[in-house]
């Protein structure tokens, strides 16, 4: 089995595809306008990339792997001179702060080859854009695979914001499992998922894969998780994650901690399905975690203009991510298997 993962790597059978790329140019599927419209952004220089992740047109953390790597081979393209070219890369870099493979694989490509001519470096970041798609779907099905063995033909199974392959090459992550599943082990598995307030990659997003791979599933909103626990309506719950510290510390989606919280309380099992590459090594604990706040609009718009108004002296709090501490986790899925506590990383 783990030959035919290294060898052969299936993909879902996807008429949707989150990002592209070919010298010079990248194609990238406006999430933002999922699931009213399919429309692509064909985009050829850095800066527009870095508006895309940053207003969530591309996301998911180990996606932003591929669209950081795609922005540094453009603003090598693109760039005059060195200096303009740098600016390009700490722009890259900070354009969203929690997700790791943003920062840690731009910075780690950046260090191996910034000794090189401009040019040079357009040709190495191209190539290592190549290597990181592939090693995505090798890594998402291998996650699928594991995450397995977790559940069973029927289980009932929740998850939350969007971690399916709008969310990284291949399958994704913790949708990825349940997509594999159904798809490739015949699994009826029970889906209940997230509207993820504020920005609804639940149900703007989820919803939409799950539609594609004609897997039936039922929304909730977020604050409803609990109480379909205590009706015995979820086995096990399974998200995806930002970053994770040493001691299994996760960034993820906002409402990820009250999910584990409730999961914790009433006895159901909650798994993290991750890339290796989520793994922060610089981080012993998620004390150290940089947490996103985004803008108060996105809270808002829903509203109509009266009540934005008589909102007026209220302030609004919009964090994208927090952090479930490791005690909570029962198991994280990686491409190496399934790990449980006592976590070092
Ligand atoms: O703000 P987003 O939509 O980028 O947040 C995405 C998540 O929180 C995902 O759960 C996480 O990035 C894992 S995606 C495989």
């Amino acid at each position: 089995l783990q030959k035919n993962v290294l060898l052969f790597p299936m993909t879902p059978n996807s008429s949707y595809q989150a990002i592209s790329f070919a010298y010079g140019k990248a194609r990238i599927l406006d999430q933002r306008e999922l699931p009213l419209k399919e429309k692509y952004l064909e985009l050829s220089h850095p800066r527009e990339v870095i508006a895309a992740i940053k207003s969530l047109a591309i996301r998911g953390a180990p996606l932003l792997g591929l669209a950081g790597l795609t922005a540094l081979h453009l603003a090598a393209v693109q760039s005059n001179e060195k200096n303009e070219f740098h600016a390009y890369v700490k722009d890259i870099i900070h354009a969203r702060p929690t997700a790791v493979q943003l920062s840690l694989i731009v910075r780690a490509q950046y260090d191996r080859c910034c000794n090189f001519s401009l040019k040079e470096q357009a040709s190495l970041y191209y190539e290592a854009a190549l290597d990181y798609e592939k090693q995505m779907l090798h890594e998402s099905e291998a996650i699928a695979i594991h995450g397995q063995t977790l559940l069973k033909q029927h289980s009932k199974l929740l998850t939350h914001c969007n971690t399916g392959p709008l969310a990284m090459g291949g399958w994704g992550t913790a949708l990825g499992i349940i997509i594999y599943g159904a798809l490739m082990l015949r699994r009826n598995y029970e889906v209940f998922y997230t509207e993820t307030r504020p920005l609804q990659q639940g149900l703007r997003l989820t919803s939409f894969e799950l539609h594609k791979h004609q897997i039936p599933a039922t929304c909730i909103v977020d604050s409803a998780a609990a109480y379909l626990m205590s009706k015995g309506m979820i086995d096990a719950v399974i998200t995806g994650a930002d970053r994770i510290a040493q001691n299994g510390d996760t960034a993820n989606k906002i409402g990820t901690y009250s999910l584990a919280l409730a999961s914790h309380a009433h006895s159901i099992p909650f798994y993290i399905a991750a890339p290796w590459s989520t793994f922060d090594p610089a981080s012993i604990s998620g004390e150290t975690f940089t947490i996103e706040y985004r803008d108060a609009i996105e809270v808002l718009r829903p509203y109509s203009l009266e009540q934005e108004k008589a909102r007026n002296n209220s302030k609004v709090l919009n964090p994208a991510f927090d952090i479930t501490p490791g005690k909570l986790i029962t198991a994280f899925i990686t491409e190496r298997g399934v790990d449980r506590p006592p976590f070092h990383f």
